[in-house]
């Protein structure tokens, strides 16, 4: 009788690129114990949530002995359709494997669109007879890229791209109507995109005004003041807060947590922004407050994003 060796499953997380000391801190924050690393890839035994600073996270990958190039694509097909690549070593190896599977017409999304449903798998060819390969991973985009079709037109800033994503991928049921605010709102990007979801009334706050073009586009209250003096009593029911401050991590909690105190909000989505370093301190009291997450969006820079959804009113 033959036995076989028990292989171990890993957890891969592929950092984003320039924010790979990002993720080897978020290991030692949360006792992770890294295995393997090469490149932007680094390997933990067992298995293990989606971290905060991995692109993507790479469920249970399973080690596959392959004798070939076309033997490596044809147990990839085996597994599933779809497939993403993240080249280590044996680069042209790898590639060969790649063309031998399925191609993905990665397309551009518009805002809102529904997202994939074939799930996208992820695979390495850790050495050149030994592909690493798993078909469940944290997005249904190749290695976590989401790509929109761009508005080049209307949004005053890039930074809209933060909340197209955000509402379209962890917050697609949002309803329409109601109130939402917008504290750091000038340009007015996050304003326009509010706006888009055509809630009833924003109010958009920010020491600097916003652009006339989203003013015009009317229901749009504009307070030119400081968010931190705001007063939550005087706004009511709030179905969406969100803020894209630039502020100390700290300054954002306290603001958050005035207006949670107060009851009124029912849902947050915050732009955590960070200096030089990542304040790992405040960020892990943003996850303290319950039922809330932390994300790094694919349109994140040295910032992420944190989001409680279904709170109070
Ligand atoms: C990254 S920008 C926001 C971009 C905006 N979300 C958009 O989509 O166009 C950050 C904003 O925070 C604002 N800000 C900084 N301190 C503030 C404060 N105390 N109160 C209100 N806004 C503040 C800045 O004036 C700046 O406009």
């Amino acid at each position: 009788m033959v036995y076989r060796v028990p292989m171990t499953i890993y957890t891969g997380y592929l950092a984003i690129h320039k924010f790979e000391k990002e993720l080897e801190r978020e290991f030692e924050v949360r006792a992770l114990t890294v295995a393997h690393k090469r490149d932007r890839l680094y390997l933990v035994e067992g298995s293990h949530p989606q971290l905060i600073w991995a692109q993507v996270t790479a469920f249970g990958l399973e080690s596959i002995k392959i004798t070939s190039i076309n033997d490596g694509a044809r147990r990839l097909k085996e597994r599933g359709r779809n497939w993403a690549l993240y080249t280590v070593t044996n680069h042209r190896r790898a590639e060969l494997i790649q063309e031998g599977l399925p191609k993905i017409k990665q397309r551009t999304l518009p805002f809102r669109h529904q997202l994939p449903s074939v799930p996208m798998g992820f695979w390495t060819l850790w050495e050149e007879d030994e592909m690493l390969a798993t078909q469940e991973t944290s997005s249904p985009f190749g290695l976590g890229a989401m790509e929109f079709d761009e508005d080049k037109v209307m949004p005053p800033s890039r930074a809209y791209l933060k909340l197209w994503e955000f509402f379209t991928v962890y917050a697609p049921e949002a309803i329409r109507g109601g109130t939402a605010i917008d504290v750091g709102s000038c340009p007015g990007g996050w304003t326009w995109v509010l706006r888009m979801l055509e809630f009833d009334r924003v109010y958009s706050v920010d020491k600097a005004p916003i652009e006339k073009r989203i003013m015009d586009l009317g229901n749009i209250e504009f307070r030119q003041e400081s968010a931190f003096g705001l007063d939550p009593g005087a706004f009511g029911p709030i179905d969406w807060f969100c803020s894209d401050i630039i502020c100390y991590p700290e300054r954002l909690l306290n603001l958050v947590n005035r207006f949670r105190a107060a009851g009124t909000v029912k849902n947050f989505v915050c732009t955590i922004k960070y200096q030089a370093e990542t304040d790992w301190e405040e960020t892990l009291k943003f996850l303290e407050i319950p039922g809330s997450r932390i994300v790094h969006l694919h349109h994140n820079k040295h910032e992420v994003t944190w989001f409680l959804k279904g709170t109070n009113p």
